[in-house]
């Protein structure tokens, strides 16, 4: 008898110890309260963190890159990966189209799934402008453009069909909008905030927020959204990425602060920690920022989240950054490839008493609520039924919407705009009419982009073919003899942060060439200018009769035909003042000495 007893005390323990530790099916607590829908997120997050263990936990708060789980998948069971993200680019292998991204998803979720308890992981992206890393998908203007419109309807409208795409392919999280006020254009990052202003921010924040998370976060159409980057990445000195914002509180508050607070309104369930300083100090270690003003002061319940390995900026060793980090408030740590090191130090720490339990709960808690509202436990896997939905026409007529509206009139002499359809000919040149990479910009299929036809869309010479009447002659990459009208488009070379930061915004030579060439066959022609930010115009405008700012119009370069030729008339206002000179840079509205060569909100119509 007493055998028997031992011996089953023995095999109960043995089966504990096996599901317990590892081999696990994600099965453990079968009853518990947090297994159960009908109780609250709260509720059920408090009996969750009550049953994991301190390598589970800090599971949840780690992040790792799809890159290196590829060859390492049995990982996420291991140090049972809360998260994963897909940096820049960074698709299925192979083919990355929609069904990969959905296949890859559930094929990583299904570890997440294997593991003790079986807590759900939550994929990151970055689609900021659409689903941008797919192919095929709609690739809307990016924000500088959005914020030109001055229709947070709209923005809202864009962000949900975002959130369609990408919850089609599985995703469930996107790291945007980011609501960076950009305040000196040589930031590379400059197109990605919808404007100079706080209050524009703050408008397009909440529309953005609402439209990605919409009004449920378990609706299967939705997902997490993600404001970045805390704080004052658009405020740094000589618009350097990753700089030094060095200024002081109010205008940090003033300027940088009121997007967060509309965003955290909103209900954002995650912000992003910017890789940048204020006055020294890096955002990653700033308590004060992080914690005292945005989750105490600001009442943000969600979780923050660190910017890619930016928590190894911090000063010390790995030690020292883990501890700082995750003392001042960062909840989630993207390590995309030191996850194995992340867990063990952060382990270290907690166990010698260097970072309280306390903090290790409310990151989980924070992190585990989310998990729950999205509906995460209740289905973990894709949802086949929306994956038709990616880059559909329907999609694609709201972005041409967004481009029509984004569209800046600069210049119209004569009236030249708009332009008849029955032509007999118009010459076209320039190296963005016919670049679908050039209009998307960086941050598209690539994290840099690229020039070429990188993904599926209308580029603005075949918009131009499909307004003109059958009998009108649209020339291009000819001498252009003959022709009544010319429309050149000229622009930036994609690229994205860091690469972006540019000290010379001049118009580039190739430009200058097309410009000149036009010039040249003396008749009126119009400049539309394909860039992430104001480039000094001033003298393409004296050469040329109409100047259209279209900034990074996406996949849909039909907007721009439909108010060239006068389907729609021009409604859009700079989200920023456009400068005359480099030394002139910065120049925001508001300053005490303010003559920019266009104003602030300054847009012509017909
Ligand atoms: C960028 C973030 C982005 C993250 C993940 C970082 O380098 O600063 O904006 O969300 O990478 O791709
Ligand atoms: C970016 C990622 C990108 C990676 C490429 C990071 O800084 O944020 O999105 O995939 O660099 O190395």
């Amino acid at each position: 008898m007493k055998n028997t007893i031992l011996l089953s005390i023995f095999f109960i323990t043995a089966i504990f110890f096996i599901t317990g530790c590892n081999g696990e099916e994600g099965t453990a607590y079968p009853d518990a309260i947090f297994r159960n829908p009908e109780y609250s997120a709260e509720e059920r997050t408090e009996d969750l963190l009550s049953k994991m263990s301190l390598d589970e936990k800090i599971g949840q708060m780690t992040q790792a890159e799809n890159s290196v789980l590829f060859d390492n998948k049995n990982d996420i069971r291991k140090y049972y990966i809360g998260s994963i993200l897909s940096g820049g680019g960074a698709g299925p292998r192979g083919q990355a189209n929609a069904k990969a991204w959905a296949d890859m998803y559930d094929e990583f979720q299904s570890y997440a799934l294997r593991t003790r308890i079986g807590v759900p992981m939550i994929y990151g992206v970055d689609a900021v402008h659409g689903h941008n890393n797919v192919k095929g998908a709609v690739i809307f203007p990016h924000n500088i453009g959005l914020g030109c419109t001055r229709n947070p309807e709209l923005v809202g409208e864009v962000a949900r069909i975002t959130a369609l795409e990408v919850a089609a392919t599985g995703i469930d999280w996107t790291f945007a909008p980011c609501i960076a006020v950009p305040r000196n254009e040589r930031w590379g990052r400059t197109y990605e905030g919808f404007g100079e202003t706080p209050e524009l921010v703050a408008m397009m924040a909440e529309a953005a927020v609402k439209g990605f998370q919409g009004a449920n976060l378990s609706d299967p159409e939705t997902i997490l959204a993600c404001a970045k980057h805390f704080l004052a990445d658009g405020g740094t000195m000589s618009g350097k990425d990753q700089g030094n914002a060095l200024i002081d509180e109010t205008e940090l508050r003033e300027i940088h602060l009121p997007g967060y607070l509309s965003a955290i309104n909103a209900g954002v369930g995650s912000i992003m920690a910017s890789f940048s300083s204020w006055n020294g100090n890096k955002m990653h270690g700033n308590k004060y920022l992080l914690t005292d003003v945005l989750k105490t002061e600001l009442g943000f319940s969600g979780f923050v989240v660190s910017d890619w390995q930016a928590i190894n900026q911090l000063p010390g060793g790995f030690d020292a950054q883990v501890r700082e980090s995750i003392n001042a408030g960062i909840d989630m740590v993207m390590v995309p490839h030191d996850y194995r090191e992340f867990f063990k130090q952060l382990k270290k720490e907690v166990e010698g008493g260097k970072i309280p339990m306390e903090r290790i709960d409310d990151a989980v808690r924070r992190i585990l609520k989310i998990k729950f509202q999205m509906g995460l436990f209740e289905n973990p896997l894709t949802d086949r039924s929306l994956l038709s939905s990616v880059g559909s026409k329907e999609h694609r007529e709201v972005a041409r919407d967004a481009v029509r509206q984004s569209l800046v009139l600069l210049q119209n002499k004569n009236r030249i705009l708009p332009l008849a359809k029955n032509l007999k000919h118009i010459h076209v040149t320039g190296k963005s009419a016919d670049n679908m990479g050039r209009q998307c910009g960086g941050w598209t299929i690539t994290w840099q982009g690229e020039s070429g036809r990188i993904t599926a869309g209308t580029t603005v010479l075949d918009a131009i073919k499909n307004t003109v009447s059958p009998d009108t002659k649209v020339t291009y990459s000819s001498d252009g003899k003959g022709a009544d009208i010319g429309i050149v488009v000229i622009g930036e070379e994609p690229y994205a942060e860091g690469k972006g930061d540019s000290n010379d915004l001049d118009i580039d030579e190739k430009d200058k060439t097309a410009i000149e060439s036009m010039k040249k066959l003396g008749i009126p022609f119009v400049v539309i200018l394909i860039s992430g930010r104001p480039l000094l115009i001033q003298e393409v405008l004296k050469d040329s009769d109409a100047f259209i700012a279209a900034w990074l119009p996406g996949s849909e370069g039909q907007g721009i035909a439909d108010v060239l030729f006068g389907d729609y008339k021009p409604t859009g206002k700079l989200s920023l003042s456009w400068p005359k000179t480099m030394i002139q840079i910065p120049v925001n509205v508001g300053d005490p000495v303010y003559d920019p060569l266009f104003e602030y909100g300054f847009g012509l119509t017909y």
